[in-house]
């Protein structure tokens, strides 16, 4: 028996089984860090991130913040807000632009007219519109034919009326400057469908085709309209005890990271992704691709 072999048998089995299981994971990568060659890839943008109070928005406004720019961060509890405004300023990510709290109701029209026009009276222009304010039913998720009209509404008025609404609003600002970004959160279940969410899959697979049809309009005005699709997201309350059965269906076998959605936002704002519009960049482990196993 070679030496190898001999120190294999003395490891016992349930720590083989750790080993197995957790090497070869990508670690959570620390919230906000800058490489040194992103260091100022936002410093002088002016960027508006609805649901920036969240668990992917937060991320989002961190990486642009922590990278240079000037964020309007969004969402409707202005406490919800402060305290996250509060908390970039305890742990210094805003580096170089200012963090403005925006307190904007994606499903109300004149609360979006508002929030934009005082982002840019303080900021003098927009540069990128992250639309990802919204959710799905949870608790109140069921069949179809057990539904309520008003969570049916209240779904589809968040995420499907808010992304048009807020990106009607940003393109009006961004078409005179001749130049801007917008990037409309959609999600692997309005690629798939998935039971017991059906409202939640009509709205986000509407904000795809929206996204395609605004990109032909909006490109001879250089401004670029990209979706995002994220599988699940690492979001504390909702995922837990969930994580085993939800991990086992990518072939990642693990959760998104906040700050991984958060990375291919700040990739898309950036000069690196001028080139691309009218797409969909899928984060999902591998969700999507398949069934994984029987
Ligand atoms: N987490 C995931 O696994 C996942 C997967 C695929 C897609 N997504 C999409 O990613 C986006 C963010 O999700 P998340 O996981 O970060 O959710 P979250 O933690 O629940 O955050 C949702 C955010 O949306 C805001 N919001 C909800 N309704 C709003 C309204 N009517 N007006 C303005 N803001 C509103 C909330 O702000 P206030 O409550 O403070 O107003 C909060 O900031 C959503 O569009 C979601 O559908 C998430």
């Amino acid at each position: 028996m070679s030496f190898g072999s001999a120190v294999k048998k003395l490891i016992p089995k349930s720590l083989k089984r750790y080993i197995k299981k957790n090497m070869g994971q990508t670690p959570r990568q620390a919230d906000y860090i800058v490489r040194e060659s992103d260091k100022e890839r936002f410093l002088g943008k002016n960027i508006i991130v609805t649901g920036g109070t969240g668990a992917i928005g937060s991320a989002v406004c961190a990486r642009l913040l922590a990278e240079g720019a000037t964020v309007g961060i969004c969402g409707r509890n202005e406490e919800k807000l402060k305290a996250v405004v509060e908390k970039f300023e305890r742990e210094k990510i805003i580096r170089g632009g200012k963090c403005i709290p925006i307190v904007l109701d994606v499903t109300d029209d004149k609360s979006i007219h508002d929030g934009v026009a005082e982002f840019i009276s303080k900021t003098g222009r927009l540069d990128a519109f992250v639309n990802n304010a919204g959710g799905g039913a949870r608790g109140d998720s069921k069949p179809i034919f057990e539904q309520d009209i008003d969570v049916i509404d209240r779904v589809l008025n968040t995420n499907l009326r808010g992304t048009i609404v807020c990106a009607r609003e940003a393109a009006k600002a961004m078409v005179p400057n001749k130049r801007g970004k917008i990037i409309n959160m959609s999600s692997v279940v309005g690629m798939n469908g998935k039971a017991t969410m059906s409202d939640y899959a009509a709205s986000k697979a509407g904000i795809l085709g929206f996204t395609k049809s605004i990109a032909l309009e909006l490109g001879q005005y250089g401004i670029t309209v990209n979706c995002i699709s994220p599988g699940m997201v690492n979001q504390i309350p909702f995922d837990k005890g969930s994580e085993p059965r939800t991990t086992n269906k990518n072939c990642l076998g693990r959760f998104g990271y906040t700050d991984e959605v958060a990375d291919l936002a700040a990739y898309i704002i950036s000069d690196s992704g001028n080139y691309f519009t009218g797409h969909n960049f899928v984060i999902d482990g591998g969700r999507s691709l398949g069934l994984m196993g029987d």
